[in-house]
């Protein structure tokens, strides 16, 4: 629409971009004040942007604005930034602003003068990135990928650390005391892609500890579903970034409804984590691929520091019970560690056998099929593999026609309780040709004709399985892509923060 209006006054137009419509309507109202004029123009344009603006009269100043969109100002020494996100700006400067919706930043070489629409002046609060450039950079890896894969222990650690006090989840400090989490009758997890997944770990260990319902959500679907809130229910937003829109659309809406809604966000600042009514920081550091790994990891740990903490203070298991629980999960970083060594090797071969395949099936079931689920978008995402995680249970149901001779099927089979029903399972697609990756625990009762090859888990608790595992599944994805000559940190189509809708 306005840009039909700026063709009837005269303009042409040299490109299909949206930006190129918003400079000719700010040439258009330019009244001789850039703020006026700039105000002018953001009452007329809808949906989210972030724009940086000179002016021809004014070549040595930028103006600054957002809606929606992320936009951070970075201050240095006699230069100044503007960026979406801070490992832009961090080989300059570590000082930022946040922008927040109807401020302009006026930019200058020696300094930055935040105002509000009318021309006042606002005072802002100066942010110092914690992250340092080493950080933000490969560290000897031949990709952030494999760098981010390497770094779970020391994020888990990092991650649990704070939310851990005298042996047992502490969560009062976020804004959830037990009295709180003892008020929730229903629980809702949203997020996306893998953070929707860390999700699905929340609803196991939430159910199974605390014994109260939990339905996860994909944002998207969740924010037009017009979903029956209540102030007695948790609305969790799972989000690495902070920023995702969907996400962002789906924590308002919680809040619209009154319920309470809690972030799970690795990045400080971000808007998720200031809008939440409480928030658990994940402490992933920077995370720059595209393939989400070590945010996965550290979410789904705080999926289990927050059930033991509920199931407690529900009284649904003992303070002995939530300390054994706990002091399972500080192991983890440990056996993460070593997991991730194992996994390295025996995926660097596996990947081979992937190569050249069209379409590759994750099979599981119970934590093991939000695994699979998880595996399966890792590898589409950055090899181009087409592969799909089913419910092991569900194949005779129809997928199963599409196995065939030498199909690759990854059955994952950790679950104690659930062996005997994946064992059929594995002899079924066995039987129809499949090539089958087992992974399974070492001492497992399996007969090595029904399988290919196997990748042995640690001798761990059924329910901490997945966050283990995590890295086998980023593993086979890495190199898998990497093999395949693929972009491993940048996949094509794809954008590290899902900014609009
Ligand atoms: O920043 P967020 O955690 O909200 O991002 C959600 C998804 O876009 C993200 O997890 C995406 O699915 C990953 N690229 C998957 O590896």
């Amino acid at each position: 629409q306005i840009k039909e209006k700026m063709i009837k006054n005269g303009y042409e137009f040299k490109s299909e971009t949206d930006t190129e419509t918003v400079a000719a309507l700010l040439d258009f109202l330019y009244d001789g004040d850039e703020i006026s004029t700039i105000s002018k123009a953001v009452e007329e344009i809808r949906g989210s942007y972030a724009l940086g603006i000179v002016f021809k009269n004014k070549p040595n100043t930028i103006y600054s604005i957002r809606k929606d969109s992320p936009l951070i100002v970075g201050l240095g020494d006699d230069e100044n930034f503007i960026a979406s996100d801070i490992p832009a700006i961090l080989k300059h400067t570590k000082k930022y602003y946040l922008m927040e919706e109807n401020e302009i930043a006026i930019i200058k070489r020696s300094g930055v003068l935040v105002v509000d629409l009318k021309g006042n002046t606002i005072k802002k609060e100066v942010f110092e990135a914690t992250w340092d450039i080493e950080a933000a950079e490969k560290g000897g890896y031949p990709h952030f990928m494999i760098k981010e894969i390497n770094e779970e222990p020391r994020a888990l650690i990092d991650t649990l650390n704070p939310i851990i006090k005298n042996d047992l989840p502490f969560l009062s400090e976020n804004g959830l005391t037990d009295e709180k989490l003892c008020g929730f009758s229903k629980v809702y997890i949203v997020g996306c892609g893998t953070a929707m997944h860390a999700g699905l770990i929340g609803k196991y260990a939430i159910e199974k500890l605390a014994r109260v319902s939990v339905d996860v959500c994909i944002a998207s679907e969740f924010r037009y579903s017009d979903p029956i809130l209540t102030e007695n229910d948790l609305v969790m937003i799972i989000s690495q970034s902070g920023e995702t829109a969907d996400s962002i659309a789906a924590m308002r809406l919680a809040k619209e409804k009154g319920a309470f809604t809690l972030g799970v966000v690795n990045v400080i600042g971000s808007t998720i984590a200031r809008e939440a009514d409480a928030t658990v920081f994940t402490r992933a550091g920077v995370e720059i691929a595209v393939a989400s790994t070590k945010a996965y990891t550290v979410q789904s740990a705080v999926m289990y520091a927050l059930a033991i903490r509920f199931a407690m203070a529900a009284g649904k298991i003992s303070g002995l019970e939530a300390k054994n629980l706990t002091s399972s999960l500080l192991k983890m970083p440990e056996i993460v560690k070593d997991a991730i060594e194992y996994f390295d090797g025996v995926c660097k071969d596996e990947a081979d056998k992937n190569l050249t395949c069209n379409d590759l099936f994750f099979i599981g079931r119970g934590l093991d099929y939000y695994l699979c689920m998880e595996g399966s978008l890792k590898l589409k995402e950055i090899s181009y593999i087409h592969s799909e995680a089913y419910a092991a249970g569900e194949l005779k149901h129809g997928t199963i026609s599409l196995v065939t001779d030498g199909v690759p099927v990854i059955a994952v089979a950790t679950q104690k309780p659930l062996f005997e029903k994946m064992l059929g399972n594995i002899k079924e697609v066995k039987a129809r040709g499949a090539r089958v990756l087992l992974v399974a625990r070492k001492d497992s009762e399996i007969s090595s004709d029904v399988y290919d090859s196997a990748i042995y888990v640690p001798d761990i608790d059924d329910l901490f399985m997945p966050l283990v595992c995590g890295s086998f599944i980023q593993l086979l994805a890495y190199y898998t892509s990497v093999k395949r000559g693929c972009d491993v940190d940048k996949p094509r189509n794809l954008a590290k923060s899902v900014t609009v809708e």
